[in-house]
């Protein structure tokens, strides 16, 4: 598949073949592809832990649901994917890596530097790497979709992972090989993929000049 194929593919996928698990050297492969992302001063302040297996999957929705409340749709979905990676950020990578002599001296470089990124490259970073993930996923034939860690779990999550204080949950990929949903197709059928059009994204030369 050549690459603009893969891109156009891509779509998030919510419901997988429970019985169906990513090998562990393709998981490998998916996060050795997201850590070829660009990342700000070659920083690279990301983390990838990988919960494959129906025990480290399993724990991950014990921590970040409710036991009392019935999954909803969107649950039932994404609670068969058969793993999961989560996408963590550190801004101390950015901190330590432009503290180093070549980006902390010279004429372009503030006292603080926190004026050096415009916005958290951190997240940034994280968010490209696992774009390569997905797009990874869809060329190996994988269904994935990226999602949040609500923020009221993310301790619970830490706890039940060890994963350290300084890290933050960009977002979450599920992963497997894609089925349908449990509960059969959704009552509206399948999302459309609404993309702005391009003349609404892409300015030529100014604001507003549609690119043609
Ligand atoms: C940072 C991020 C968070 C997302 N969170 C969720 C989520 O919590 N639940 C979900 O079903 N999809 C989530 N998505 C997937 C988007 O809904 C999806 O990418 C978007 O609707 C576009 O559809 P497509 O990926 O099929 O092109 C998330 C995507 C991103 C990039």
């Amino acid at each position: 598949m050549e690459l603009p194929d893969v891109v156009r593919a891509r779509r998030a996928c919510r419901s997988f073949d429970a019985g169906a698990p990513v090998p562990r050297g393709l998981l490998r492969e998916l996060v050795d592809l997201a850590t070829r992302a660009p990342s700000a001063g070659a920083s690279q302040g990301w983390d990838f832990l990988v919960l494959a297996g129906p025990g480290d999957v399993a724990r991950y929705w014990a921590a970040t649901t409710d036991p009392v409340r019935p999954p909803d749709r969107w649950l039932r979905g994404l609670r068969t994917a058969p793993a999961l990676v989560l996408a963590w950020s550190r801004e101390e990578a950015y901190r330590e890596r432009y503290a180093l002599a070549d980006k902390a001296s010279g004429d372009h470089a503030p006292a603080d530097p926190a004026a050096r990124w415009p916005v958290p490259y951190w997240h940034v970073d994280t968010g490209m790497a696992v774009a390569l993930l997905l797009l990874g996923a869809e060329h190996a034939g994988l269904g994935a979709c990226p999602f949040a860690v609500p923020t009221a779990r993310v301790a619970a999550v830490r706890e039940a992972f060890g994963v350290p204080p300084d890290r933050v949950p960009v977002m979450a990929v599920a992963l497997g090989t894609p089925a349908p949903h449990p509960d059969g197709p959704p009552p509206g059928g399948p999302r459309a993929s609404r993309r702005r059009p391009l003349d609404d994204v892409a300015h030529d030369g100014r604001f507003g000049t549609p690119l043609r």
